[in-house]
């Protein structure tokens, strides 16, 4: 091999390992996406459950698991280009912020209510755009 064949050949395998590590990377995005909205589907059951037969601590536990699950989809769209992405990035913000602030809040029933109502528009809201 003379001394350029060999620097692109090593050249393509850099290629193929970048080429590699990019198709690897965009299932696993989309894979944690899913899985975190699958606990935020679960954790919707358990909302439902507490609305049913209330408990102010576990009012507060599902508060707490919806504005983690949201920061961290949040976090996977944080510093992303596209519009979609960049969007994405606002609403799950703004998700996390009402958990968040909810959370750390006395609930009762009647609150309990309201925050989920909020947490619940913003799932109906970026689904009707996304899902
Ligand atoms: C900022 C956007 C956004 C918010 C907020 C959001 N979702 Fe989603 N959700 C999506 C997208 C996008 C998908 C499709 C993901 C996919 O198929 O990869 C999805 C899919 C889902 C799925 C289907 C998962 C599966 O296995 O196919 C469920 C269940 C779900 N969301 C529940 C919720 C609940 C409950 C909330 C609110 C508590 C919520 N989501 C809030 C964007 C959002």
């Amino acid at each position: 091999m003379t001394k350029s064949q060999k620097s692109f050949s090593k050249l393509n395998r850099y290629i193929c390992a970048g080429l590699v590590l990019a198709v690897l990377a965009v299932p696993a995005v989309a894979a944690s996406l899913k899985s975190i909205m699958g606990s935020m589907g679960d954790n919707t059951t358990s909302a439902k459950a507490v609305l049913a037969n209330f408990d102010g601590k576990a009012a507060e536990q599902v508060l707490r698991r919806y504005a983690a699950d949201a920061e961290a989809a949040d976090a996977m769209f944080a510093n992303q280009g596209s519009a979609k992405e960049k969007d994405l990035h606002a609403r799950f913000s703004k998700m996390a912020m009402i958990a968040n602030t909810a959370s750390q809040q006395a609930q009762d029933k009647g609150s309990f209510r309201k925050a989920f109502a909020a947490v619940a528009t913003e799932c109906k809201s970026c689904h009707a755009t996304y899902k």
